[in-house]
């Protein structure tokens, strides 16, 4: 508790809700709202701002803020993300807020003056960021959906970037290891620790350049960072350094609203991200497929239900591959066909229960992708949810912070494929729907959610994790529906995860015992030991009590889940 006591908010709010309260596998449990994510000062500002009469709209806006101070890692001004927002009375909508690529992007980019694919510039460079989206996005969610003036939902991210936050136990970790990569950028050494040595937990950080960036924000809206001081200085480090996004790049980025996914899986509604995002058509492609199994009655972690699981990701991840990529570019994309009923029972016909399927191999392996993206769920007293992930790609992104304006820019560029036809057992991938062209946005994992059960708000989930992220979410998912977990059950199970190539199943080395892996191996998978997967967080209505109960990935630390 310590590290809220020093924040410098209305801390006698403190006495009015519960944070992360209880232990063991019990879920926080409170009756009216509740904010999870993955830093507990920002769950705590959203929740003030419900309990001063904002929706849940309000408090993914000043939450995603706030942790854009509290969680650089992955909280920031400077990415992208999804948000979808389900009111309770009405239809759920999504916002879009995935970077851009800039006007000079063009699909062979990322090749030398050799025509060899380069890994620095497609990843780490100036070049690899693209035009950034959350301010765009959480400032449209707002103005179409919000209650509360615009610069209250800032203000707490502006005092926590000015009059600094305690460092917890994980953002000391996280950043102990990036300092070689800030190494690099002056601006980002002299942010992110204290004069070269770095920040230990029980720190104060204090980012006057980010606070005064988001007094901007705060009091011009969008052209606080899109236009003027913050634009400038945005475009002046990419003319210094070979980056491509201009001041036109800034000016014309908008942000869209869409139409969230539809699927149902054993009587639920369940609400999806839609491309540029494949998020949502993974989860319910992989739930129709698992439909036609009794997967409650093989049980929890049983070798039967993860071999089913794998081969339904397996199978997903293929037609990930080949379809899809931003709707905007690629209108003929067969969206409703992959998240069809009669899609997956052809797909489940192909699905043998007493042996692996192999992967093609003249398809292709991925490319590697960063796990640092972050997951937060809201729900407010009126039973409004949002679900919503961000993005800076790597964990810090590019590690570029802007000088003389303290945040730090996107690497998201990186999930364009490599270049035309340049699809290799290497890992690059070469497929038309997926390749950078001017002001398009990139193919994303993030999978935000939001199930209902007839009617009435059921669970709110999402992860960060990059291709493991739509296989979190999916265990999540059948963790609390067929297995009847509570939401910190769900999200403490072990996971998996498949993605077709390269052909094994990764899975946490903790979560599963010997035997049930020599079953899995008995049926022709390779198998490949992780650490920890994803962090999800997760809310569920409980129908019987009504009480909202959170689950926290306490995989990472300085998660929280914050109600009243
Ligand atoms: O949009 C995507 O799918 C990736 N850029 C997300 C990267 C990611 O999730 C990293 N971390 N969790």
């Amino acid at each position: 508790m310590s590290r809220l006591v020093a924040l410098p908010l209305s801390v006698l709010m403190l006495l009015n809700f519960v944070l992360s309260a209880n232990g063991g596998n019990d879920p926080t449990r409170v009756r009216t709202g509740m904010v999870v994510s993955q830093s507990d000062i920002a769950s705590q500002v959203g929740v003030e701002v419900m309990q001063e009469g904002g929706n849940a709209v309000d408090a993914a806006v000043a939450t995603a803020l706030a942790m854009a101070v509290t969680h650089p890692t992955a909280g920031n001004i400077g990415g992208g993300g999804f948000l979808i927002f389900r009111p309770n009375d009405g239809e759920p909508t999504a916002f879009d807020f995935r970077e851009k690529a800039p006007a000079a992007a063009h699909p062979e980019m990322w090749l030398n003056e050799k025509g060899e694919y380069d890994y620095q510039r497609h990843h780490e460079s100036h070049k690899a960021v693209g035009v950034p989206g959350t301010v765009a996005g959480l400032h449209l969610a707002w103005k179409t959906h919000g209650k509360l003036p615009w610069k209250r939902l800032v203000e707490p991210a502006v005092r926590l970037a000015a009059d600094g936050f305690v460092v917890g136990d994980g953002l000391e970790r996280s950043l102990k290891e990036q300092i070689d990569r800030f190494e690099k950028y002056p601006a980002s050494l002299a942010q992110f620790t204290k004069d070269g040595k770095p920040y230990l937990a029980g720190d104060l950080l204090k980012q006057p350049d980010l606070a005064r960036t988001l007094e901007r924000i705060r009091d011009q809206g969008p052209a606080g960072f899109y236009e003027g001081e913050t634009a400038e200085l945005l475009v002046k480090d990419m003319e210094a350094n070979g980056g491509l996004i201009t001041l036109e790049d800034m000016k014309s980025y908008t942000a869209q609203q869409r139409t969230p996914l539809r699927g149902t899986y054993r009587g639920y509604d369940v609400i999806g991200m839609c491309p540029p995002s494949s998020g949502g058509v993974g989860v319910i492609e992989m739930l129709n497929i698992l439909e036609g199994y009794d997967v409650r009655a093989a049980g929890a972690g049983s070798a039967a239900n993860l071999h089913r699981m794998a081969e339904a990701m397996r199978r997903s991840f293929a037609d990930r591959a080949q379809y899809l990529g931003d709707p905007d570019f690629n209108p003929e994309m067969p969206v409703a066909r992959l998240i069809s009923k009669e899609h997956a029972a052809e797909l489940r016909k192909t699905i043998d229960e007493s042996a692996a399927s192999i992967s093609t191999p003249e398809s292709f392996e991925w490319a590697y992708e960063s796990d640092e993206t972050t997951h937060f769920s809201v729900v407010d007293g009126d039973r409004n949810a949002v679900s919503m992930t961000y993005t800076l790609e790597y964990a810090y992104g590019s590690a570029i912070t802007v000088p003389g304006a303290g945040f730090i820019l996107n690497n998201e560029m990186g999930d364009f494929n490599a270049a035309p036809g340049m699809t290799t057992t290497g890992g690059l991938i070469g497929t038309k729907p997926n390749l950078a062209l001017p002001k398009k946005r990139m193919l994303s994992s993030m999978s935000p959610t939001i199930v209902v059960k007839d009617g009435e708000l059921f669970m709110v989930t999402g992860s960060p994790g990059g291709r493991t992220i739509i296989n979190t979410v999916l265990q999540t998912i059948l963790n609390v529906v067929d297995h009847e977990m509570n939401a910190q059950e769900a999200v403490d199970a072990g996971r998996i995860h498949h993605q077709w190539l390269p052909s094994r199943i990764q899975y946490e080395n903790q979560g599963f015992s010997p035997d049930t892996l020599a079953i899995l191996r008995g049926l022709g998978h390779e198998l490949y030991p992780i650490d920890k997967q994803g962090s999800a967080e997760v809310i569920v209505v409980n129908a019987k009590t009504g009480q909202l109960e959170g689950g926290v990935d306490r995989r990472r630390p300085d998660g929280g889940a914050a109600g009243y």
